[in-house]
């Protein structure tokens, strides 16, 4: 089944080598079962460092959660293989009490790591983010977690606010760049491999 040629504000083609190409989009209600599926094929570490838990099957309710978001206060973002329309990977952010703050998470299952695809996530989901007025991302790891570590610092400086037991609080402030910089950003990501916009920032106003 080949991905659906939705676009939006937020959609994005990006191109990764080996010629993987992904399509970045909004998660709406009826992504329920690709992403379920995609849970599926996620391995029990990538779960762990995800949810903290050896969670083996995502519940209604969970799915109901993470697919049912307002785009505002609650933003995900799911990345799906051209190919096959199969989801590879989701980043989403939820504001937190302060207005200004949102924790972020994102998650790429384990065939497609180390390719760039979390890091186009992590730079679209700022790019959100920034458009609904949030100014930095907090995120909850394992101390060990090189991978989300490395890819916060993509969007900026990234400082350890605080420490328990095996997890870390890490809060990195959300560049105030328009959208060049924004794609250089994924440019660098997708190494050596280029990015369009299925839908162009400044809208279709002719
Ligand atoms: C964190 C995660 C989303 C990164 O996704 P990804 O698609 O592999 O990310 P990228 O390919 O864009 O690589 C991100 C960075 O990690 C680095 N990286 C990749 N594999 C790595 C490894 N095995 N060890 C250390 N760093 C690694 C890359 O070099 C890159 O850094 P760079 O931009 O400086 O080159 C993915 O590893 C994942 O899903 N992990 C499990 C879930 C999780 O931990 N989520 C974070 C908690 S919310």
């Amino acid at each position: 089944m080949a991905a659906e040629g939705t676009a939006g504000p937020a959609a994005e083609h990006v191109h990764l080598d080996e010629g993987l190409e992904l399509l970045l989009r909004p998660l709406r209600d009826d992504d329920k079962r690709r992403l379920a599926q995609a849970f599926e094929r996620l391995s029990p570490e990538t779960r762990y460092r995800r949810f903290f838990s050896p969670l083996e099957k995502l519940s209604e309710t969970d799915l109901r959660y993470l697919t049912e978001v307002d785009h505002r206060d609650h933003e995900a973002l799911i990345a799906c293989d051209t190919e096959s329309g199969e989801a590879i990977g989701v980043a989403r952010f939820v504001r937190l009490d302060d207005g200004e703050s949102a924790e972020a998470a994102v998650t790429v299952i384990d065939e497609w790591q180390g390719r760039g695809a979390g890091t186009a996530l992590a730079n679209l989901l700022a790019e959100r983010a920034r458009e609904e007025g949030i100014k930095r991302f907090t995120a909850l790891l394992l101390t060990e977690n090189e991978q989300m570590r490395e890819l916060l610092t993509t969007l900026g400086p990234a400082k350890v606010i605080s420490r328990d037991g095996g997890t870390i609080v890490i809060e990195v402030e959300i560049p105030e760049q328009g959208i060049g910089e924004h794609m250089a950003g994924v440019l660098r990501v997708a190494a050596g491999g280029t990015v369009e916009l299925a839908t162009p920032p400044w809208g279709l106003a002719r």
